[in-house]
């Protein structure tokens, strides 16, 4: 697939069949992932596969409820955690990404005013990942709203490392319909802001 239209065509998928994926099509979506750009080459990603059913049905309780202004209602993503065969949480190395090199006095010196970049080099691993796994047929939904300290409970997560976002992985069971987007005379802007 082009990457272009990977890049358009990929939708977020939440209702899933329950069809195994092999590990062959895993290995390519990390394989994406482990070829994103990041800060200083610096890598803080970590990508944990959870096949087992146990641990995914209890980081399928990590989801949280979306507030609504007038109601809560459960996280969209939910019944697709429950249903693939495979989740991808992904963590990252707290401290790495966005570092002044060497050591700082007592704690890590970030070389920005926008300190830990651990957040914007996960996101570019998860995006390359997300298409990787759309342009083998396979779909994922990318999950925010999920209490990640209980997620790093489930998965034994070590101390320094976070974890940013879990996708579940499958085949998918709809289409996917695309949210509109703004045009790009709303974004898009010429020399000065
Ligand atoms: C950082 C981030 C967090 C998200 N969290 C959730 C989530 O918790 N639950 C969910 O159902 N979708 C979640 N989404 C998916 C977005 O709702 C979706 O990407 C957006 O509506 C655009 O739709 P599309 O992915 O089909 O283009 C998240 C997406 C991103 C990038």
């Amino acid at each position: 697939m082009e990457v272009l239209e990977a890049i358009k065509s990929r939708r977020s998928i939440r209702r899933y069949k329950t069809d195994q994926i092999d590990d062959k099509k895993i290995e390519a979506i990390l394989e994406a992932g482990r070829w994103a750009p990041s800060w200083g080459n610096t890598q803080c990603w970590r990508f944990v596969v959870v096949r087992d059913a146990e641990l995914r049905a209890k980081l399928t309780d990590t989801l949280m409820k979306i507030k609504l202004p007038d109601k809560e209602i459960p996280n969209p993503a939910a019944n697709a955690m429950n249903t693939v065969p495979v989740i991808i949480a992904v963590c990252a190395e707290i401290g790495k990404a966005g570092a002044k090199h060497g050591p700082g006095g007592g704690g890590v010196e970030y070389a920005t005013d926008k300190g830990d970049w651990f957040m914007f080099d996960t996101a570019l691993a998860v995006q390359n990942m997300v298409l990787a796994a759309h342009a083998q047929g396979l779909g994922t939904v990318i999950i925010g709203a999920f209490d990640a300290a209980q997620a790093e409970k489930v998965l034994n997560v070590p101390k320094g490392y976070r974890v940013v976002t879990l996708f579940p992985v499958g085949v998918p069971d709809q289409e996917g319909k695309a949210p509109p987007r703004k045009e790009l005379s709303e974004i898009a802007i010429k020399d000065k802001f």
